[in-house]
């Protein structure tokens, strides 16, 4: 039997429209245990890790279209299930120590935590400066 290129086209785009079916979780429950960071901290924060480790996430266009929508959706729970800002203070003080050491070697890496993501969005990735404040605010933290 052969297969029309036709064919195989129609077929791969009713998949990708039936993909588009898939229920995700592609929510923001409420912050109401968020951590408490001084503003530029918070800042820097917001813009290179909320998206995955916050119920802040902004959901941008690519996030809505499968399949990159489920990768979106599920790092964005495996990074909350890690590491969740917007609950912070339901860590027990040890879980907020190891997570704060771990987030140390976070910063240090830079964009080769998570590349695909700071690829895709340039804009997120920590200057120089953003890096050495956040590392001086967690020696003291
Ligand atoms: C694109 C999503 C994404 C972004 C953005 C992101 N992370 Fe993550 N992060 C994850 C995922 C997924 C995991 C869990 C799996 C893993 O360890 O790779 C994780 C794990 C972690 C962990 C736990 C590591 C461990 O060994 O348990 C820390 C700490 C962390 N991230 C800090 C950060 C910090 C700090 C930023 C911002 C500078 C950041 N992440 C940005 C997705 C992300």
């Amino acid at each position: 039997m052969t297969v029309s290129f036709k064919s195989m086209a129609s077929w791969a785009i009713l998949v990708l429209i039936l993909m588009q079916f898939v229920p995700l979780r592609r929510i923001n429950p409420p912050a109401d245990s968020e951590i408490q960071l001084p503003e530029s901290i918070k800042h820097s924060l917001k813009k290179a890790c909320y998206d995955c480790h916050s119920y802040e996430t902004r959901w941008r266009g690519i996030s809505y279209i499968a399949p990159a929508s489920w990768l979106a959706s599920s790092t964005v729970s495996s990074g909350r299930a890690a590491l969740n800002f917007s609950t912070w203070n339901d860590c027990n003080w040890r879980e907020k120590k190891m997570k704060t050491t771990k987030l140390g070697d976070v910063v240090s890496a830079g964009a080769a935590h998570q590349p695909p993501y700071y690829l895709w969005q340039p804009e997120a990735q920590l200057t120089a400066s953003e890096t050495r404040a956040l590392l001086k605010w967690l020696t003291d933290f």
